[in-house]
């Protein structure tokens, strides 16, 4: 800790005077996560002696921020109104610097299709996918078979692996599209790549960029569903992940294209599947708000870099922009 407040003095002494306020809980189907989240930043911010406030949000939002004088948000919210651009407009309005990514990447991030085609456009590897038409079920089902099986459902716009469901067979897919373009009409489905799950952790701005060493992911379960993700001992972290040289490398080339495309700051993490029959590594996504819980991956990354969880937190103020 006195390392810490040795290398990060100038950002301490600038945010002392500070009143921060840590955004958490909020409205989307991520709720509990981002109050696990936002707990954990609040006590390593009360732990760096900062003024610190917890602010659950909803549509008092504004009013709670003018009322408390709140100089600067720490955005703990995962999903909707929080990782969206939506918070972060409310705060652009208010005048109000944030931690993160700004209100057209968070907005881009937040929607996995407009995302891969970016990314796609600046040649990184992304699964081959089908929208989804809600109000045409028999034609979904017909795209669907088209990209082959075993395929992923997915909502648009969701996070934590909230809606995600892997097809392998035909009558699997029959039984479940119509209650499942119910529950999710924004949605899509990607052909599943089989392979290596990696994420890979970024720190930075568009001129300095930190790339944390590459986990592997390995669930117990299935995929790496919101149990395996949330519930201890359910997922082995392996650090640094066991690719090879090569593919190490182009993960990283193209992290450094996704995080200039996307236009990212703060701390963000991209999640992909290096595939076992071209071992070209598949980006799925970015998380511009990424989970900060006791089973989340960004501590674990920042932690096999050497970081405290403190560090990572001065990390997500050193990045605001004033
Ligand atoms: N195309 C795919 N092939 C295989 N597994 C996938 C694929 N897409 C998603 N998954 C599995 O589902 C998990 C969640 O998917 P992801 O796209 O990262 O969405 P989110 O984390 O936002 O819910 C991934 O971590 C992975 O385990
Ligand atoms: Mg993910």
């Amino acid at each position: 800790m006195s390392d810490v407040r040795t290398k990060y003095k100038d950002i301490i002494e600038f945010y002392k005077t500070k009143n921060i306020a840590v955004l958490m809980g909020g409205l989307s189907s991520e709720r509990e996560v981002s109050i696990r989240s936002g707990e954990n930043v609040y006590n390593a911010l009360v732990n760096l002696g900062f003024k610190v406030t917890k602010m659950d949000v909803d549509a008092n939002i504004a009013r709670k921020l003018i009322k408390d004088n709140i100089d600067v948000a720490v955005i703990m919210l995962h999903g909707k109104y929080g990782e969206d651009g939506v918070i972060q407009g409310v705060l652009e309005l208010l005048g109000i610097p944030y931690t993160g990514c700004d209100v057209l990447t968070s907005a881009i991030g937040m929607n996995k299709i407009i995302t891969k085609e970016l990314l796609k456009a600046k040649g990184i590897p992304v699964a081959d996918y089908v929208v989804l038409d809600p109000s045409n079920p028999d034609k979904s089902f017909n795209d669907i078979l088209s990209l082959g099986l075993p395929v992923v459902l997915k909502p648009v716009d969701e996070g934590s692996s909230v809606g995600v469901e892997i097809i392998k067979e035909e009558d699997q897919l029959k039984g479940k599209l119509r209650n499942y373009l119910r529950r999710h009409p924004n949605s899509f489905a990607e052909k599943a790549i089989i392979g290596t799950e990696i994420t890979i952790g970024v720190i930075g701005d568009q001129k300095n960029i930190t790339i944390l060493p590459i986990m592997e992911l390995r669930p117990k379960k299935e995929f790496y569903d919101y149990e395996a993700k949330y519930t201890k001992g359910m997922t082995d972290f392996v650090i640094p992940a066991e690719i090879s040289k090569e593919q190490e490398e182009k993960v990283i080339e193209y992290t450094k294209i996704a995080f200039k495309t996307l236009n990212c700051r703060g701390v963000v993490r991209f999640d992909a599947i290096i595939s076992k029959d071209d071992g070209l590594p598949y980006f799925l996504e970015v998380n511009t708000i990424p989970g900060m819980t006791e089973t989340s991956d960004i501590p674990a990354m920042a932690k096999a870099a050497g970081m405290s969880f403190e560090e990572v937190v001065l990390k997500l103020l050193e990045y605001v922009k004033w």
